[in-house]
């Protein structure tokens, strides 16, 4: 199978750092149909060859085994092409088109990872050009708008060129491994989906922390904050994965039905559950790796004044027969303690207690997402040397547990190179399956969902200050106390 992989934006950030990256680790791993162009485009003025040392420079950056030989990139570079295009000029699609239009390669994929102003236009210039046929699949980044309208403005003006099985919403999160994994174990296992469920699970939590502060990306977060970068698509999917009804089938659809329906069950946000349930925070001059940092307003391309939030804690419900009255915990940050993403389930205690159990203690599901990949189930057990250093432990029935956990590392278990989440979703556009996509309706709910934060948070006090290098801003761990709970382990 032939295709031509058209890679608007070809010389930005996201083409440095994440795309180029995976493309090359597909290839690597072999898994790349041979019989592929990748073309970069750009409005520099470079020749096939200058784009090739360019890529070549920047891999030279790269630490590791991941960095490649001189063997491989040769190989590799063959694949690579140049094309100068002004987004703006309907001429240079058409020289687009003429290039691609000579080889009539089986799939062609316009991954749009432009600034997002600029998604509508060269969409609907794809369309001009003629190029927006059935063999065309169109791969958005994120952010896909910064509020419903501008999403569904977005997502209509796509809509009127290209059919929706041809546009692959990306968020990477859901290439994780650790994401696959999750519905491996609701769906492809039996054990947990019977007490998945409120009679048996007290709380979710969801943290997806970061240590880095805003880098070079301080002018577009300013402009963003955590909210809109984090929690209205990556968590709110993790939010999906873990909520879902069974879908009938593993077909996109019938999984997107699914999370929309989860989507549509989160609890509307009242004046009260703003005032209780939202904290936000920002950071302010602290430590990390051991040494000083300065705080969000001092990064360069932040606005001194700026009241853009770098930390979000929310409490939410799923309103319907499975989930009602569970409560879900999300949290992100930037400039946190450690960069640290997992989905803690944490199980009732027993119903009647024979045993003497530490404080608090009960079962509880992680799921890692980072640094590493796996599952820990935590349990109780009695340890081996009860009998030798508790006189009272040998008397039935009260015998002191302690927390044990089992822990399943996936790279570990099955150790393979893990295959990252961008090379898993660029494989997966090349292959044409959008199971692992975001479906316009999907993320015009999720939208809908956080906008009253939004407009909420214009008109408030401002986020709260939290010192880089801790877990945010204190009123976060106040939120769950109040419900009797507090957040998993913070190393
Ligand atoms: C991106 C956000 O979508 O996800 C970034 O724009 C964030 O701000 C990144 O750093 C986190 O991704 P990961 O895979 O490193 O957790």
């Amino acid at each position: 199978m032939s295709f031509d992989l058209v890679l608007f934006g070809g010389t930005g950030d996201l083409a440095w750092r994440k795309l180029m990256p995976a493309l090359f680790q597909a290839f690597r791993h072999g898994s790349l149909p041979a019989n592929g162009r990748i073309i970069g485009v750009a409005r520099d003025d470079l020749s096939d060859d200058q784009y090739r040392e360019l890529i070549q420079s920047r891999f030279k950056a790269v630490e590791g085994a991941k960095r490649p030989t001189e063997e491989e990139f040769k190989a590799f570079a063959s694949m690579l092409y140049f094309l100068r295009l002004d987004l703006s000029k309907p001429a240079d699609y058409a020289r687009l088109a003429d290039m691609l239009n000579a080889r009539n390669a089986d799939s062609i994929i316009m991954y749009v990872a432009t600034a997002p102003a600029l998604f509508t236009q060269t969409v609907e210039q794809i369309a001009v050009a003629g190029l927006n046929g059935p063999k065309t699949r169109v791969v958005l980044e994120k952010p896909l708008g910064h509020d419903l309208a501008s999403n569904r403005a977005i997502n209509e003006a796509v809509g009127k060129v290209l059919h929706e099985r041809q546009v692959f919403r990306i968020d990477h999160y859901l290439g994780k491994p650790s994401v696959q994994n999750l519905f491996a174990l609701r769906f492809g296992n039996a054990l947990f989906e019977p007490i998945w469920r409120r009679e048996h699970i007290a709380n979710i939590q969801i943290t997806i922390a970061e240590d880095l502060g805003v880098e070079k990306r301080g002018a577009f977060y300013d402009q963003t904050g955590a909210l809109r970068d984090m929690v209205q698509n990556h968590a709110l999917q993790l939010v999906c994965a873990i909520a879902m009804e069974p879908p009938i089938n593993a077909h996109a659809d019938a999984i997107r039905d699914e999370k929309l329906k989860v989507l549509r069950s989160l609890r509307r946000w009242t004046p009260e559950a703003l005032g209780l349930h939202a904290v936000r925070g920002q950071y302010t001059a602290g430590t990390a790796y051991g040494e000083r940092v300065p705080g969000y307003k001092d990064e360069p391309g932040v606005d001194p004044q700026t009241r853009t939030e770098t930390f979000v804690a929310l409490r939410t419900e799923i309103e319907n027969w499975r989930w009602a009255g569970v409560p879900i915990y999300i949290r992100t940050g930037k400039r946190l303690a450690s960069r640290d993403a997992r989905i803690e389930i944490n199980f009732r205690s027993t119903p009647h207690a024979i045993f003497r159990t530490p404080t608090g203690a009960a079962n509880k599901l992680v799921i890692n997402l980072q640094p590493k990949d796996g599952l820990e189930l935590h349990l109780l057990a009695q340890p081996q040397d009860q009998r030798v250093n508790t006189k009272a432990g040998v008397r039935a029935g009260m015998m002191p547990l302690a927390p044990v956990q089992l822990d399943l590392d996936f790279d570990m278990r099955f150790g393979t190179e893990r295959v990252g989440a961008y090379e898993r979703l660029l494989l997966d556009v090349i292959d044409g399956r959008l199971n692992l996509f975001v479906r316009s309706d999907e993320q015009e709910e999720a939208w809908r969902w956080v906008e009253p934060l939004i407009d909420s948070w214009g008109t408030d006090g401002g986020p709260r200050p939290y010192a880089a290098g801790t877990w945010g801003p204190s009123a976060s761990s106040a939120m769950i106390a109040r419900d009797g709970f507090a957040w998993g382990e913070e190393q």
